[in-house]
């Protein structure tokens, strides 16, 4: 499936923000936590993104407007045709006794991860944090979610902090099988860090620009390993991390030339 694209109708649209949506799309193949899907919009692009929940029927992909694709999907309605292509990457590895931390929109993966934790009986906590509270999404589904632990840069929603911030304590008092993570690089890098310090193995979920999906145009390579992040990633762990040599440099764009800082 996951080279040929097929269009569907947007079922429903679950709004946050103006800026900030969850849109419902038929269920166009099985998809495990972690691994992305691309969606495309004919005549603007064709982008990737992760899987927020699955039902029987249907895929939730909740999106953050942040340039030309992303806006557009805010002008979407219900019923609305958009191409999706996938499943594409590895995604997690399951396991019992875990941390999960996400900042803004990379907590959709993790709220897909906390379903089948959920399903399969396995104790996890779950770190959700965001700038503001306007960027942090699912709050009405998680506020029922006793291992939730909402955090704010701004203190708008929950405790007023990093997501980070809690989990050295949190890795001290539960001494997890593994710590999940997906959300901005610099936070990434921060439990990345702080796993090492307590020797706990890390899934880390990373965002690179992404072209064809499927390994083919070098655009995701990583620096130093090779690794294509749409084929062996997005979720690296710590050994795929070590080779790795363009950490902290600016993203590349879509013609591969870095960004200015
Ligand atoms: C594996 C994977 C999974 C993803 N899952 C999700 C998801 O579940 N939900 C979601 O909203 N996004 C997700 N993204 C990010 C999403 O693909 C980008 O937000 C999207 O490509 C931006 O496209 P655009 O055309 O709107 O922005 P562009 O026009 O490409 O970029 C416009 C500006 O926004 C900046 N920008 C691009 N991406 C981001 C970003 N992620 N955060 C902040 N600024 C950015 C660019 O540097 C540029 O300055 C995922 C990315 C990857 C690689
Ligand atoms: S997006 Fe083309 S190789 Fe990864």
């Amino acid at each position: 499936m996951a080279e040929t694209m097929k269009t569907f109708q947007i079922q429903e649209i679950n709004e946050y923000t103006e800026t900030l949506k969850s849109f419902l799309l038929p269920k166009a193949f099985d998809v495990s936590p972690g691994q992305f899907v691309t969606l495309w919009i004919p005549g603007i692009d064709e982008k990737p993104f992760a899987i927020s929940e699955t039902t029987s029927s249907n895929f939730e992909i909740t999106i953050r407007a942040v340039g030309t694709f992303t806006k557009r999907m805010m002008e979407m309605k219900k019923g609305d045709w958009i191409g999706i292509r996938g499943p594409f990457g590895n995604g997690f590895q399951l396991m019992g006794n875990t941390i999960l931390v996400g900042g803004g929109c990379g907590n959709a993966p993790l709220k897909y991860l906390a379903q089948k934790l959920d399903e399969v009986k396995y104790d996890f906590t779950w770190i959700a944090g965001a700038k503001t509270s306007l960027e942090l999404p699912f709050k009405d589904t998680l506020i029922a979610n006793k291992y939730w632990i909402p955090m704010t840069d701004d203190g708008t929603y929950g405790q007023k902090g990093f997501s980070t911030d809690p989990l050295e304590p949190l890795i001290i008092e539960r001494s997890p099988s593994v710590i999940y993570g997906s959300g901005p690089e610099p936070m990434l890098l921060e439990i990345r860090k702080l796993a090492a310090k307590y020797q706990v193995p890390v899934q880390l979920s990373f965002e690179r620009y992404m072209k064809c999906g499927i390994g083919i145009c070098g655009q995701c390579c990583l620096d130093g390993s090779g690794l294509r992040l749409c084929v062996e990633g997005p979720v690296l762990d710590e050994k795929a991390m070590a080779a790795v040599t363009e950490w902290e440099l600016p993203h590349r764009s879509a013609s591969g030339k870095r960004n200015r800082r």
